[in-house]
């Protein structure tokens, strides 16, 4: 037995990949890290700072604000749920609303932002026994990941989950106004200068248009547990 491993997730926005994520994660026992919590807090910050106002942010004064920025993940016993705190205050609920999705993606393109959290992220992974999903975790976070898995599934597909996701949850939302966040998501993320959304060379590709949410782990959890065993 080689031990334990680190699993990288990238993929286009809702393909699930948090989804499978975590059920990895409790299945393998590991530890599961949301990289984009990490830049929905750094959003969140801005907005509540004055530093995003009427859509657009002030790139100086955000840049000056990161040493301001702690992120931190807590997990509930009660809820069984992980919590992301932003400056020692759990801000979970808040960072998951569409006003966040919409300014996310900018936010995350700033170069300095990045530099900050993917030193964050990296700091995780001491141990192995991670599973990390995001955007560019198999090609800059971690590029020796043993598994790295890119995640796709058809854009109305993943239109109608978030949307159902967001209702379920009580927030107020339409299909169109979802698609739309989607797709802006999906351009920014992959044609950002610094660290775009791309596939990994080594990179496993999980289309999961038609497929449960058992069978993708099962397919997962199958390409883990033939890694751990090399
Ligand atoms: O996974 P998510 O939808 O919560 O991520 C929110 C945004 O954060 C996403 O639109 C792009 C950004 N992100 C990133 O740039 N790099 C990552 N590793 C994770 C997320």
């Amino acid at each position: 037995m080689k031990g334990k491993i680190t699993i990288a997730i990238d993929g286009f926005s809702s393909c699930g990949k948090s989804t499978l994520a975590k059920a990895l994660a409790r299945a393998l026992n590991y530890k599961y890290i949301d990289s984009g919590a990490m830049y929905r807090a750094v959003t969140l910050y801005a907005l509540d700072k004055g530093i995003i106002k009427d859509g657009h942010f002030d790139h100086d004064f955000l840049v000056k604000a990161l040493p301001d920025i702690t992120i931190d993940f807590h997990f509930n016993t009660q809820t069984q749920k992980s919590e992301t705190l932003l400056n020692g205050i759990n801000v979970e609920d808040r960072i998951r609303q569409s006003e966040i999705s919409s300014l996310v993606s900018p936010v995350s393109a700033v170069k300095e932002v990045r530099i900050k959290l993917v030193e964050l992220q990296r700091s995780y992974d001491e141990h192995k026994g991670l599973v990390m999903d995001g955007r560019d975790i198999g090609t800059n976070v971690f590029p020796k990941a043993e598994l790295k898995i890119f995640m796709t599934a058809d854009p109305e597909i993943r239109a109608a989950r978030r949307y159902d996701e967001l209702i379920a949850k009580g927030y107020h939302t339409t299909m169109i106004d979802v698609r739309s966040n989607l797709a802006e998501r999906d351009h920014i993320d992959s044609t950002r200068a610094d660290n775009p959304l791309t596939q990994a060379e080594d990179a496993i590709i999980l289309d999961n248009t038609d497929l449960s949410p058992q069978e993708q782990l099962a397919f997962a959890l199958n390409l883990a547990n033939e890694l751990k065993q090399i």
